[in-house]
């Protein structure tokens, strides 16, 4: 378990469903991504769609709900032992790893074929992180399998920049690209983009950010004060709270991808 998620450790399991006021296990939320990996299903017919990072099984139920084939095994890999547990739990094989670093060989589907897909992970690997992270992906996947994913990105800099400034200040090294240079890394990595389309945005608020990340009032103040003055910032990123505190939204995109065959 990385210090990131021994961090986050209370907010896994069970309680991963309570996070945000319930965006992960919202249906409504998760629709545009699971019509999207169904429609993908229908066509690559995968063996295994493989949820990475896919906590504790969220994403998969939905796609079970949605009414996935019987016949396709749901495998959730993730480094948080206690997300796993939660995930078993559901009834979803699980696989304890990483998702920079695990082998294609240990999902066990031998000549069979994947289906990856992942949801709100990219942003753990840091700016310096990212593309070894989709380089070792792209080694994972085999001609004609696809990757879809769903990434909080930001059309504007200016955006990404208040994002990451302000998890700057929490310090931790999460970071979110644009939408322009995610797709750039992808391309850069052998990824090509067949799609990109967004998806409902997270509302971060400031009281959620102080128990997840264990923030003192102080860090919510000075983040508080540094975004407040940038008039650059839309509303629909950064706004203040009448009790001095603010919300931050992270905006998600979906893409779809494929291995590029040189
Ligand atoms: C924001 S949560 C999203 C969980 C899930 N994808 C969902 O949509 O409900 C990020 C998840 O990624 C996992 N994670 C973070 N870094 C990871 C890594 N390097 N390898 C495997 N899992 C990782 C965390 O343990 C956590 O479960």
């Amino acid at each position: 378990m990385n210090d990131q998620i021994q961090r986050e450790k209370d907010v896994h399991g069970a309680n991963w469903s309570r996070v945000h006021d319930g965006y992960f296990v919202d249906p409504a939320v998760a629709a545009p991504l699971v019509g999207k990996i169904r429609e993908i299903a229908d066509r690559a017919r995968p063996d295994m769609i493989v949820d990475l990072g896919g906590g504790n099984g969220a994403l998969l139920s939905h796609l079970r709900a949605s009414g996935i084939e019987p016949g396709v095994s749901l495998v959730d890999l993730d480094a948080s032992s206690t997300q796993l547990d939660a995930a078993r739990a559901a009834g979803f094989a699980c696989l304890a790893g990483s998702v920079e670093s695990f082998a294609r060989s240990e999902l066990g589907i031998g000549e069979g074929r994947a289906l990856f897909v992942m949801r709100s992970v990219l942003h753990y690997f840091g700016q310096d992180g990212l593309r070894p992270v989709l380089r070792h992906l792209r080694a994972q996947v085999k001609p004609g399998e696809f990757f879809v994913h769903q990434t909080a990105s930001f059309v504007r800099q200016q955006d990404a920049d208040c994002l990451n400034g302000l998890y700057q200040m929490m310090r931790t090294p999460k970071w979110y690209p644009t939408t322009d240079s995610l797709r750039e890394s992808l391309r850069g990595e052998g990824w090509g983009v067949l799609e990109a389309f967004p998806a409902l945005p997270l509302q971060l608020k400031s009281d959620d950010l102080m128990q997840r990340y264990n923030l003192a009032e102080a860090d919510i103040r000075q983040i508080h004060d540094r975004w407040s003055r940038d008039a650059t910032v839309p509303e629909t990123v950064f706004k203040v709270t009448e009790d001095d505190g603010f919300s931050a939204f992270l905006h998600y995109w979906i893409y779809v991808c494929v291995p590029v065959v040189s």
